[in-house]
């Protein structure tokens, strides 16, 4: 069975409180159980991931590399600051879907910059909780075309 690990970075914990005009209004508990809905109608495996600390997330992509076939992850305000995990994610090789609640380039003109996305795959923002729906999907398509490709 496909394996898709998904990453939370730091605050997003907050969600549903944390600036709701921003981010919606769901919770992140909320999000995890559309995902894995989702995960359950592609017959996909789906694991979870929320951590506020850089290194525990660089570790988690880290050991990802032979046990997941694909990763969604938004990393929060580490996407602008982070080159560990950014330099994780070149390392692993596991295809890498790059997610955001909010369009990220309409905002902050720091937030425009995202060091993770020339590593990624492809990225998802703007939609929501829909760029994790979507995110998910491109995810298992390249997971599963992975899987065909060994
Ligand atoms: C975010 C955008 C980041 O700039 C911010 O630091 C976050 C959330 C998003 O999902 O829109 O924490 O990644």
């Amino acid at each position: 069975m496909v394996k898709i690990l998904v990453i939370h970075g730091p605050n997003l914990n907050l969600l549903g409180k944390r600036q709701p005009k921003v981010y919606g209004k769901f919770t992140l508990k909320e999000i995890d159980s559309k995902l894995k809905k989702l995960a359950g109608k592609e017959k996909v495996s789906i694991k979870f991931l929320q951590s506020s600390h850089e290194g525990e997330i660089v570790e988690a992509i880290g050991s990802a590399r032979n046990s997941f076939d694909a990763l969604l992850i938004n990393p929060a305000a580490y996407t602008h600051t982070s080159v560990a995990i950014r330099d994780a994610v070149e390392a692993v090789r596991v295809p890498t879907v790059e997610v955001h609640l909010s369009n990220i380039y309409a905002r902050e003109e720091f937030r425009h910059t995202s060091l993770i996305a020339p590593v990624a795959y492809g990225q998802v923002c703007g939609f929501g909780i829909d760029s994790y729906l979507l995110g998910l999907r491109a995810a298992i398509k390249l997971a599963k075309s992975k899987r065909k490709s060994k």
